[in-house]
């Protein structure tokens, strides 16, 4: 029997308005007409599993989410394909939703209910999926749902997961995108929750990011807390380099977050025969690999972003560009595999597709 009990409380949007959502949607923007609930507290444990109308939650005020921030979420995306729809690796957003719950002291769903929940509202809103290249992006949390202003883990959590319509994560597309380097700001401290999804993270990195756009720049590259040095992570992305001998570079994981995107390209790369280092790299080397030539190409990844080729990086100081600025071939190539595993157009030889 299902976890999550249908409540017929929605009126569906129209195919017609649906049809007119659905084109180039802007990236968070248009919503599903269901959302998945389910609840907990200490006495019960999990239940009150819904599929029901897409609408405001209400909060008492002395909420713990409101005023400790005791948020987790993960990021994943439905694909249509032959009639079907396809996740892509969704037992690592369960499993690093009870790493972030871990962390923050939070209580999240156990893998089972996570997954039933994901397939309940994508077979009630299937027909929001996008055909061609858009996806279906899924946003499951867990918020605090305790009334007390004490600072303590909270006794009763919600854990909900919305659906959207979107297309590429940038307006550019695939296009190489700028960044700016925050010198200013740190995103993560050893011992911190940097490896946490947690709202807060983003939320310290939206000054930075603000800064980055001020720049006319696309996005915000992170540096270390400790020494201002080494290279990290984006605001909401992972970042590679390639280097001319063949080698991939990426930030060792700590204090940045482990995206499944991330680990996937580490994969695939390594099955392609590349040398794939996770180590660090630090602002210096960047700059020095791109003057000499070392620097072949730079990319970034993640759910959302997909794989996406930097071309020109900003800092206070000065800026330049990686290789010739345009896209580099291993960044096109790790994308198209990616995505066509992801879209059941390719083999899956890790078994990473899972089918609605
Ligand atoms: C994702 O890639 O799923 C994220 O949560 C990052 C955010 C920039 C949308």
């Amino acid at each position: 029997m299902s976890t999550f009990q249908f409540l017929q409380n929605s009126t569906p949007v129209g195919d017609a308005e649906r049809a007119a959502l659905l084109r180039e949607p802007q990236f968070g923007s248009v919503f599903t007409d269901h959302m998945a609930t389910l609840r907990w507290s200490v006495e019960r444990g999990w239940h009150d599993g819904r599929i029901e109308a897409v609408a405001p939650l209400s909060y008492h005020p002395a909420n713990a989410a409101f005023h400790y921030g005791q948020q987790i979420f993960e990021g994943m995306k439905a694909y249509r394909c032959d009639g079907n729809a396809l996740l892509f690796r969704p037992v690592e957003n369960a499993r690093r939703l009870a790493r972030s719950a871990e962390r923050m002291a939070m209580v999240c769903p156990p893998e089972d209910l996570f997954l039933e929940a994901i397939e309940s509202l994508v077979n009630v809103d299937a027909r929001w999926i996008p055909d061609g290249d858009g996806s279906l992006y899924l946003r499951p949390f867990v918020i605090a749902d305790d009334v007390f202003l004490g600072v303590r883990p909270a006794s009763r959590y919600l854990f909900c997961v919305i659906a959207s319509p979107v297309g590429s994560y940038f307006k550019g597309g695939a296009q190489p995108i700028t960044v700016w380097v925050s010198e200013t700001y740190s995103r993560a401290a050893r011992g911190g929750t940097g490896a946490a999804k947690c709202g807060g993270n983003y939320a310290g990195s939206l000054i930075a990011q603000s800064e980055a756009i001020e720049q006319g720049c696309d996005q915000v590259v992170f540096l270390d807390a400790a020494e201002g040095r080494w290279i990290e992570e984006l605001g909401g992305m992972n970042i590679f380099f390639v280097l001319d001998d063949g080698e991939l570079v990426t930030p060792p994981l700590g204090t940045i977050l482990p995206g499944v995107t991330r680990d996937a390209v580490i994969t695939l790369a390594r099955q392609a025969g590349r040398r794939v280092t996770e180590r660090p790299y630090s602002f210096d080397q960047w700059r020095s690999d791109a003057a000499s030539g070392r620097l072949v190409e730079t990319f970034v990844c993640g759910t959302a972003a997909t794989i996406v080729p930097v071309g020109q990086v900003r800092f206070a100081s000065g800026d330049f560009i990686v290789a010739d600025g345009s896209c580099g071939s291993l960044t096109a190539e790790l994308r198209d595999l990616l995505q066509d595993i992801q879209r059941g157009r390719a083999d899956d030889p890790h078994g990473w597709r899972y089918s609605i």
